[in-house]
């Protein structure tokens, strides 16, 4: 019998210290990938702890200055903004008010911080009294109206200061219609961040609870995508980079890396995937139990978003991540 059929394959060989797993570790997740949504409420000194997202709050811009102070301080340095409004209406319209809630926090913000990059999701949902994501014609979404609104939107958080234009009502031809809005009004050079493929998922619960969004009938069903659809999540992320977007995104993370994989070595634009909030809070209320360890899932949830083909990650957890690994 010849020696070589008693080799074993030894790959514990290289698993053996923590220098080894550090060398040959094929994935590293830094906090320069991490995106931190900020909930701005309009008032003065509010910090209401969202119920079913704890640590995470609905501020007012007072102490929204305060959180983003915090967030820098252990170095995250991009921000998603997304504003809980004094008054809703049918259309929305405080969304494009120049007295907004995030366009005084935009202006507020970038007074005391002028170097950090502020994405604004770009939505009517948290701002129209029936809580869709656009105009409603006999109980459905006006897509092409929803354009226009956006439009509007859109040049005034730009007026204000946004770094980052990022639609996330999957109303269709948005990229196109914000980009050449964009273009004519001074803001060649506004990124476009699209939340390319959003699919209609229940893990967005605790963020209607944050955002005060929940539509008053119905759901979204007729906008956002089947989760069972990947072919379609490709054909979406194609026609917004056609159109112009210069990150796409998956939307949620952890129920869709195969559609992140899929589009890894498709597509040479960045991709953002959201771990949304149902996510965080499932390894929130599973730790408050005793049941996992929190730390350590949130890093290896964070870490497959990573392998699996983000290139960056819009996380609650993008605080806890960098003061733990810094
Ligand atoms: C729409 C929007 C939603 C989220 C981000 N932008 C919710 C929705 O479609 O109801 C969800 C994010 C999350 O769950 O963390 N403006």
């Amino acid at each position: 019998m010849s020696d070589i059929k008693n080799i074993i394959f030894r790959n514990q060989r290289l698993r053996s210290s923590e220098v080894l797993r550090s060398l040959t570790s094929e994935t590293k997740l830094s906090k320069d990938y991490l995106i931190f949504p900020i909930f701005i409420k309009a008032g003065n000194n509010i910090k209401s702890e969202i119920k079913s997202m704890p640590d995470i709050y609905q501020l007012s811009i007072d102490n929204a200055l305060k959180e983003i102070s915090s967030a820098i301080d252990v170095g995250i340095k991009s921000f998603i903004l997304f504003g809980i409004p004094d008054n809703k209406d049918e259309i929305g319209s405080s969304a494009f008010a120049n007295d907004g809630i995030i366009q005084q926090a935009l202006r507020e913000i970038k007074k005391h911080f002028p170097d950090i990059l502020l994405i604004t999701d770009l939505c009517m949902c948290e701002y129209t009294s029936h809580g869709h994501c656009g105009v409603i014609k006999n109980k459905n979404l006006d897509n092409d109206a929803t354009l226009k609104l956006l439009n509007k939107q859109a040049l005034s958080l730009a007026n204000n200061g946004a770094d980052m234009i990022a639609p996330s009502g999957m109303i269709d031809g948005v990229v196109e219609s914000l980009r050449y809005c964009l273009d004519h009004n001074g803001f060649k050079n506004l990124p476009i961040l699209s939340y390319s493929a959003k699919y209609a998922s229940s893990f967005y619960g605790p963020f209607r609870e944050a955002a005060e969004s929940e539509p008053e009938f119905g759901d979204r069903k007729k906008y956002q995508m089947h989760s069972a659809n990947k072919k379609e999540a490709i054909k979406e992320v194609l026609h917004d980079i056609s159109e112009g977007a210069d990150i796409v995104m998956i939307k949620p993370a952890l129920s869709y890396l195969d559609v992140i994989n899929e589009l890894k070595n498709k597509i040479h634009i960045p991709i953002a995937a959201y771990s949304v909030s149902g996510e965080y809070s499932m390894i929130k209320a599973a730790s408050k139990m005793g049941w996992i360890d929190e730390k350590s899932a949130m890093n290896e949830i964070l870490l497959s978003i990573k392998r699996a083909g983000a290139d960056m990650i819009i996380t609650y957890f993008a605080k806890d991540f960098a003061k733990n690994n810094k």
